[in-house]
């Protein structure tokens, strides 16, 4: 159990680059599968599931090398098609070795990925698009069975009763590239993180249409080859720092952060009374030190709309944000589990069915709280950061949110092992 104690009640103060797309990098490292030649990925993000996802790659044959703290090297000469459930219950995102195992060797045996602590995550979708291209599907012993023998070009259909499959789209691109005929994904999910490992992908000899659109069409090759492809920047990582500086009347600015990304969410802020200055291509700055912020209502959406992942930091923040808020979560109805721990820490927060009704209040108290998830802890931590007194973000898993070494600022969040 690790704990992170936030002494809060400061303005943050500072600047920071903003890491790799953590949700780009993972199915970019699953799509070296695809090719025997090397791939090089730069401004790789420093996290336990990347490292997780190149335990995973080692283990299916891959070469695998940390050639500096970003830069990874992938050569994939010789793989099996065996992922253990071990290696792969660490992490969901391993569900994005099923299309780059079935498009190089037409077959894959992979562990049922499981759920996660804000409800089930099916991957239905992403089985009847396999099926769609020819694939057979077998579940036995928690194990998902799939035979590619017969697999060609096909029209797919992706959308779901929550819109469309984030990483089935990455699946279902990857296993086509390499599959005889065109395939047409209509209502493919659009994400900035489905753009990159598209535009990687096309780096590596795939023919892709409708790059950043609800519809893409692969025209599957023979083989694909190498390439070097640098990681967009997180967006969620780049908005969960804007509320930092939000929720603490401080002043940040934030590099690498593309906000044509982060539409939604900018939009929000500046309804909310929040404007945030672009002052460069990729630097964001938000001066928050005079900031009254008015109460909004959120719908998460698939994007382009608000970003579920940005929906427990917004949260933080209009719990301590005067007057009646309303989040709807469309992706994930119980991704509120964090909202019990606000409410011990002073927040009045209502949950009605996919909502959480939010009477905002002027502080909020410092107490030790429990962090269910990666977008949870932030929350936590910005609330802790808010609080006057002393907060402790507890969590199996550590989220490292290092303030005082990389935002200079001008209170500290020290990590200490429980
Ligand atoms: C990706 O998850 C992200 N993870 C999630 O980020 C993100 O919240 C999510 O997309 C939505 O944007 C990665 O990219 C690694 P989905 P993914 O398939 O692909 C339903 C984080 O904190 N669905 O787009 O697993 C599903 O239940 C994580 O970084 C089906 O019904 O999400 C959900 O309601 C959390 N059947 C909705 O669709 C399926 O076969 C969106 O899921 C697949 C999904």
């Amino acid at each position: 159990m690790d704990v992170v104690r936030i002494q809060g009640g400061r303005a943050l103060h500072g600047s920071i680059t903003v890491s790799g797309a953590k949700n780009a990098c993972l199915p970019i490292f699953a799509a070296a599968l695809l090719t025997e030649e090397t791939v090089t990925i730069d401004n790789v993000p420093e996290l336990s599931d990347v490292h997780t996802m190149g335990k995973l790659l080692t283990h299916l044959g891959a070469d695998v090398k940390q050639l500096d703290p970003h830069t990874w090297q992938i050569t994939a000469k010789k793989i099996t098609h065996f992922a253990p459930h071990k290696l792969v219950s660490q992490m969901r995102a391993s569900v994005v070795l099923l299309g780059p195992l079935l498009g190089r060797l037409r077959k894959a045996v992979v562990s049922q990925p499981g759920g996660c602590n804000f409800g089930p995550r099916p991957i239905d979708l992403h089985i009847k698009g396999f099926k769609s291209m020819g694939c057979t599907v077998r579940m036995k012993r928690g194990y998902l069975h799939l035979d590619g023998s017969n697999m060609k070009g096909a029209e797919l259909f992706l959308g779901g009763r929550q819109g469309s499959t984030v990483t089935g789209t990455a699946n279902m691109v990857m296993a086509a590239t390499l599959v005889r005929g065109i395939t047409r994904i209509d209502s493919s999910a659009c994400e900035p993180e489905i753009e990159d490992l598209c535009r990687l992908l096309v780096a590596m000899g795939a023919r892709i249409d409708g790059i950043g659109t609800h519809v893409l069409t692969i025209e599957g090759v023979d083989r694909l080859h190498g390439a070097r492809h640098r990681v967009i920047p997180d967006r969620i990582e780049a908005g969960t720092w804007i509320v930092a500086a939000a929720i603490t009347r401080g002043d940040i600015t934030v590099h690498g952060a593309n906000s044509k990304h982060l539409s939604a969410f900018l939009d929000k802020l500046d309804e909310s009374g929040l404007s945030v200055l672009t002052e460069g291509p990729e630097t964001l700055r938000i001066n928050a030190t005079n900031l009254k912020l008015r109460p909004v209502d959120i719908i998460t959406l698939p994007h382009p709309g608000y970003p579920t992942d940005l929906q427990a930091q917004m949260c933080a923040l209009l719990a301590v944000t005067p007057g009646l808020s309303i989040i709807t979560e469309r992706i994930y109805p119980n991704r509120f589990m964090y909202v019990s721990e606000l409410q011990r820490m002073g927040a009045d927060i209502a949950i009605e069915g996919p909502s959480a009704i939010i009477k905002g209040r002027s502080r909020l108290s410092g107490a030790m709280v429990m962090a269910s998830d990666l977008r949870a802890s932030a929350a936590l931590i910005l609330a802790g950061l808010h609080a006057n007194d002393e907060t402790w973000v507890l969590q199996k898993l550590l989220v490292l949110w290092d303030f005082h070494s990389r935002a200079h600022a001008g209170q500290r969040a020290t990590l200490s092992r429980w």
